[in-house]
């Protein structure tokens, strides 16, 4: 039932509020501001790498994953999509902890990695949105996303519900190795209970997302950029955007646009860029004034004022100042709305796209 609107996408995007709360309730204790993580069978002070692997959005999502797991755990992270993974014959190590993120539970690439993470000793643990599913049956500890049934082709709230369940994570790695302190730990949380609010509050602004598709409506190809946490968030908007509409869509990290992609920009081409106001966004506005510099028609996602960015942008997407942790949750959100307007806009099926299928379990 698409209740009050006109696609179960739309739905969907707006769900997240709700459903990114439960999910998060699931892993935190609100009232002390501190993690509650279920029991993995290993000890969390003992992992040696945490090895990653889905399809698709859920791939994007564990790459999230790794800049936080890395970043607040200090452990190392190897990452793959599972249909290289699963014929890649890594070595994989003792007190290795395998992670597998799938919306449906049943994609056969990530189920084949899987099988080979456990034949290889690795403790695994899933993040899955169906909890009968085969890959939750198969792993040591299931780790549900409370996103509720998701139709739409498109994964949207499954999305940004995997990335609450992997935010948790990190902190829970984090704690048990005693790489965060406990206020560290309780701001962290805290933060992540500020996510719904403000995902709420982005969904008011809908305006603006009508002019940015009736522009990127006309396009051949869309560039998304982002450094950090935000590079997985441009690979993910720009593959929401290509599944949908049929428009080029290359998600690239900022830092490459000079080792090839600029030689694409021109007028012509949108670009746009996930820059929340973190310790590399002086980094992105300098790729953001070579690509303006090129006469590219860019499109900011950010907290900070357009004059920071030291160029005109052709729309401002306006974000909350946040902890930059939770970043990759909020401007998630935006790239959602981009790509289902424009996909209003040019008229396709937007929950049925043409070749594609809601899960893939076949290789
Ligand atoms: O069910 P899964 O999460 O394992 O599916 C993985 C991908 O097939 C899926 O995320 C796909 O990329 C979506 N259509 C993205 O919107």
């Amino acid at each position: 039932d698409k209740g009050n609107y006109r696609h179960f996408m739309a739905k969907e995007i707006n769900e997240q509020p709700e459903v990114v709360s439960h999910t998060l309730a699931n892993y935190l204790d609100m009232a002390t501001a501190q993690v509650r993580f279920p029991d993995l069978g290993l000890d969390l002070a003992q992992i040696s790498r945490v090895t990653i692997s889905a399809c698709g959005t859920a791939y994007y999502a564990g790459l999230v994953a790794k800049y936080w797991i890395e970043r607040y755990a200090r452990v190392p992270v190897d990452i793959d999509v599972a249909s290289e993974m699963r014929y890649r014959e890594a070595p994989l190590p003792e007190n290795g902890l395998a992670v597998f993120v799938s919306q449906s539970g049943e994609t056969a690439d990530t189920l084949a990695t899987l099988r080979y993470c456990k034949a290889n000793k690795q403790r695994i643990a899933s993040i899955v949105n169906v909890r009968t599913s085969t890959i939750a049956r198969e792993s040591d500890a299931a780790l549900p996303t409370l996103a509720g049934p998701e139709i739409g082709v498109a994964s949207t709230k499954a999305f940004t519900c995997q990335l609450s369940v992997l935010a948790c994570l990190a902190i829970a790695i984090a704690k048990a190795r005693g790489a965060i302190t406990k206020e560290q730990e309780i701001a962290l949380v805290t933060a992540l209970t500020e996510v719904p609010r403000h995902i709420a509050a982005i969904l008011r602004q809908d305006e603006i997302y009508l002019s940015v598709a009736q522009e990127l409506a006309k396009a051949r190809d869309v560039l998304y950029l982002g450094r950090g946490s935000s590079f997985p968030i441009a690979l993910e908007g720009a593959l929401k955007l290509k599944e949908i509409s049929y428009i080029h869509a290359e998600g690239y990290a900022a830092g490459e646009l000079k080792h090839g992609p600029i030689a694409l920009i021109d007028e012509n081409v949108p670009v746009i860029v996930v820059a929340p106001e973190d310790d590399l966004f002086e980094k992105t506005v300098s790729n953001l004034q070579e690509v303006a510099a090129r006469g590219g028609q860019i499109i900011l996602i950010s907290d900070a004022a357009p004059e920071k960015a030291g160029c005109t942008p052709a729309a401002h997407i306006q974000m909350p100042k946040i902890d930059s942790f939770i970043a990759p949750l909020l401007y998630a959100v935006p790239i959602q709305l981009i790509a289902y307007h424009t996909a209003v806009q040019i008229g396709t099926d937007v929950d049925q796209p043409r070749n594609l299928a809601k899960s893939v379990t076949v290789e």
